[in-house]
């Protein structure tokens, strides 16, 4: 266990064994009243990931995050091996913003049988839009939550919109499971010009990420189009995706709150996936349809 000090953040405790986090666990006061937020992370912090450790500081005494690129949630011929690992830069971000106790273990504290015996099926909705696209992913994630939610045993856990479909997985995790945890989703953190903020931004040319704001654009297109109903919503989206040929759909996608079924009237959610070059985004919006 180490305690850096990053400037001009405050000490942070770093944890990499469950040992070293029960016990910085316990030293800051878990378990003796002490109300205890979590944030997992996968690294590459970014401001995206700053605006969720604000929001679960102010919603505990004691904050953790874990940073942990889990392999158990990226498939054959995905980024794992180029995923960015910057725990150095993470660990000032996390001092800047509170953050009391990181948690960044290896796979094999995490994954002591590798590949594990017990995962977590996340049920039909695992298998749609990115579940579709990904097989296996929501797998990874909800085991990965679970465990986390196991080690850090945390009263609030917060998440980012920004992976709805991860948000509405986890909700459902926790109350099927009666996980003692309360889920918080947190909104996109956007760029001026509405790129949403991802730790893959970081892999797009120039001219990439101009393309790459098609995507903000079609959801915005497509909130605006709310009040002509579902199919001028997707009509409207669509229209921007398709000039811009930089960027190659894998979903565009309109459902209701909860991703079960597509609505006609209401709150819906707009969601987008594409490549752009070889960087995968996805981002989505809330729409009100008349
Ligand atoms: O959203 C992420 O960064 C990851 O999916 C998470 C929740 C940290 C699990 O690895």
């Amino acid at each position: 266990m180490t305690t850096s000090d990053p400037d001009p953040g405050a000490a942070v405790t770093v944890a990499s064994t469950r040992a070293e986090l029960r016990k910085a666990l316990t030293e800051s006061g878990a378990g003796r009243g002490a109300r205890v937020a979590l944030v997992p992370t996968m690294g590459a912090l970014h401001r995206g990931h700053a605006a969720l450790f604000d929001e679960a500081r102010s919603r505990a005494q004691l904050l953790v995050a874990s940073v942990f690129v889990n392999p158990l949630q990226f498939g054959a011929g995905e980024d794992l091996s180029r995923y960015p690992r910057t725990l150095d830069a993470d660990l000032t971000l996390c001092g800047q913003h509170g953050v009391d106790v990181v948690f960044a273990p290896s796979r094999d504290v995490v994954y002591p049988v590798w590949p594990p015996a017990v995962m977590v099926d996340p049920g039909r909705l695992g298998a749609v839009l990115e579940g579709a696209s990904r097989p296996g992913h929501f797998r990874g994630v909800l085991t990965v939550v679970t465990k986390l939610f196991g080690l850090v045993a945390p009263d609030v856990a917060v998440f980012g919109r920004k992976d709805y479909q991860q948000l509405v997985l986890i909700d459902q995790l926790v109350a099927d499971l009666f996980m003692p945890v309360e889920v918080v989703g947190a909104e996109t953190v956007r760029e001026p010009d509405g790129l949403a903020l991802s730790s893959r931004n970081r892999y797009l040319s120039a001219a990439e990420r101009v393309s790459a704001l098609a995507l903000s654009r079609a959801l915005l297109a497509g909130q605006a189009a709310g009040p002509s109903g579902p199919n001028g919503v997707l009509a409207a989206a669509e229209a921007v995706l398709a000039s811009e040929p930089g960027v190659v759909v894998s979903y565009l996608s309109l459902r209701g709150t909860d991703l079960r079924d597509a609505p006609s009237s209401g709150e819906a959610r707009l969601l987008i996936a594409a490549k752009v070059g070889t960087v995968r985004l996805i981002d989505n919006l809330a729409v009100q349809l008349c």
